[in-house]
């Protein structure tokens, strides 16, 4: 049984990186229109994209230990290699806009920067089962709070170079939702209940990377709520609800789990 769902994470792999490669890579000089950057940025976006410039940051941390993890599982583990290259682009997209934007000096960004990276994450989950949930969501709750910053950002300055940026970048976070998302259906066709028990505890536990990493994340969430870029509610009904439906799960269905299995 193990065997095979290895075999089956192997192909969704192969399957993932050929789609990567054929149809979403994308170049950090070449594909944003940097010629077109507006470089008077409002501040509340600067904000904005220097935080979720400081998550994308944690990569070091993200890659070794979720790799540690999977190391056993082939398809897992050349996916990780994969996602971190593709991630390791985020932090560099963004931190050209700022740089360039004017938004802060090359300095500025260096101290910010030695300052993220004294800190460390850690797996929220101990398990491959429970983190392959939690980057499910993760990785969707992140499309969406590029899009909605990208929203926001449009009706603020409408930069070019920020478009693209944040365009390229929730389609990456998309694709890399997909494959967690298909990486847990493989796990519901060995056990479902087991995956629901697992579904019931990250959903009550789930905490965005920027809630365990930034320090001052108070006034960063509640400048996202006000933007109307993240919250509790979008939470559930911007990603909650459309990962269970992609997930082929009903509320009830996770409801009566809870119940039966004394779940979270
Ligand atoms: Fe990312
Ligand atoms: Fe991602």
């Amino acid at each position: 049984m193990l065997a095979q769902l290895e075999n089956q994470f192997h192909d969704l792999y192969l399957e993932y990186f050929h789609k990567a490669e054929a149809h979403r890579r994308w170049n950090v000089l070449n594909d944003v229109p940097w010629a077109d950057i507006t470089t008077t940025p409002n501040e509340e976006i600067a904000r904005v994209v220097q935080t979720f410039m400081a998550v994308e940051m944690y990569l070091p941390d993200y890659t070794s230990k979720i790799m540690h993890l999977v190391r056993s599982s082939r398809g897992r583990a050349w996916f990780q290699a994969n996602w971190g290259y593709e991630e390791s682009k985020h932090s560099l997209v963004l931190e050209l806009w700022i740089t360039k934007s004017g938004a802060r000096s090359v300095d500025q960004i260096r101290a910010f920067q030695d300052d993220i990276l004294s800190r460390e994450w850690n797996l929220h989950y101990e398990t491959p089962l429970e983190m392959i949930i939690y980057t499910t969501f993760q990785e969707f709750a992140t499309s969406v709070n590029y899009r909605g910053l990208r929203r926001v950002a449009m009706q603020q300055s409408a930069d070019p170079a920020l478009d693209k940026a944040l365009t390229l970048l929730a389609r990456d976070e998309t694709g890399h939702f997909e494959f967690f998302k298909n990486g847990v259906k493989l796990f519901m066709d060995v056990d479902r209940d087991r995956v629901l028990e697992a579904l019931n505890k990250v959903i009550h536990t789930f905490r965005m990377p920027a809630q365990t990493l930034i320090p001052d994340f108070g006034a960063h969430g509640k400048l996202l709520k006000e933007l109307g870029i993240f919250d509790d509610r979008i939470f559930l009904r911007d990603v909650v609800r459309p990962v269970l439906k992609a997930l082929g799960v009903q509320s009830e269905e996770l409801r009566e789990a809870r119940h039966r299995l004394g779940a979270a």
